[in-house]
């Protein structure tokens, strides 16, 4: 068994950031679930169009390879957007949840895996060691975001940023499948005026006392 670490929330709350140092400063393996959304979407987009139906979505999934999914073209305002439209179909989560938790599978040979989304603790991995929600308020995430954006020259306002996440959330939160919420285990952390290095000394000693109980088992 490997141990996992799920953590989830909503956009811009820095969990990603998160993830990646805890998976760094404890040699786990990471996995950002948000990716597969991502990838599907601009595959999705790319081959039918924004006016893609239901049915061209779940057929883009069932041949979806994460491996064919570059970085530098899934992170921007119109991925953010669509990826969040593509998630909220029930089908394509049915799908994608298999790819999830291959993953999962696979990154046995690491004594741990960090894994990050908005229901990984609560669909994907119950039975994760650890759980952490973390949550901003809306305008320290849109601060976040819109330096992001200001930093890969994407021509957003701050207020677009705003309405976007916004509407999102609501996507996110709302949708019949998998919604995001917190699980009931989870730790929550509010990350809102707290820095990175902060955050991460939180995480890093919920981590700790999590392995060393796991390994003591
Ligand atoms: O984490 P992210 O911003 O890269 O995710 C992009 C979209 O994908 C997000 O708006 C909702 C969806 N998503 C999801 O529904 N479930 C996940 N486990 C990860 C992402």
């Amino acid at each position: 068994m490997t141990f996992i670490v799920a953590i989830d929330g909503a956009a811009g709350t820095g969990k990603g950031t998160i993830a990646k140092g805890i998976s760094k400063e404890f040699n786990f393996s990471y996995f950002d679930t948000g990716i597969i959304y991502r990838g599907l979407a601009l595959k999705t987009i790319s081959k039918y169009g924004k006016d893609f139906i239901k049915k061209d979505a779940i057929s883009e999934a069932n041949i979806f390879d994460i491996n064919s999914v570059n970085e530098s073209e899934i992170r921007n305002p119109l991925i953010d957007k669509y990826s969040s439209i593509i998630a909220s179909i029930p089908e394509v989560r049915n799908i994608v949840v298999n790819i999830q938790r291959n993953f999962g599978e696979k990154s046995k040979g690491h004594e741990g895996i960090v894994v990050d989304g908005r229901d990984i603790g609560t669909v994907i991995f119950p039975n994760a060691n650890l759980k952490l929600f973390i949550s901003a308020s809306l305008e320290e995430r849109a601060k976040r975001r819109f330096s992001d954006f200001l930093d890969k020259n994407e021509k957003i306002s701050y207020n677009e940023v705003i309405k976007q996440l916004q509407k999102r959330d609501q996507r996110d939160k709302e949708r019949s499948v998998a919604p995001l919420v917190a699980a009931k285990d989870a730790h929550l952390i509010d990350t809102t005026g707290i820095n990175i290095e902060e955050t991460l000394k939180i995480v890093s000693s919920l981590v700790i006392k999590e392995f060393n109980d796991y390994c003591n088992i």
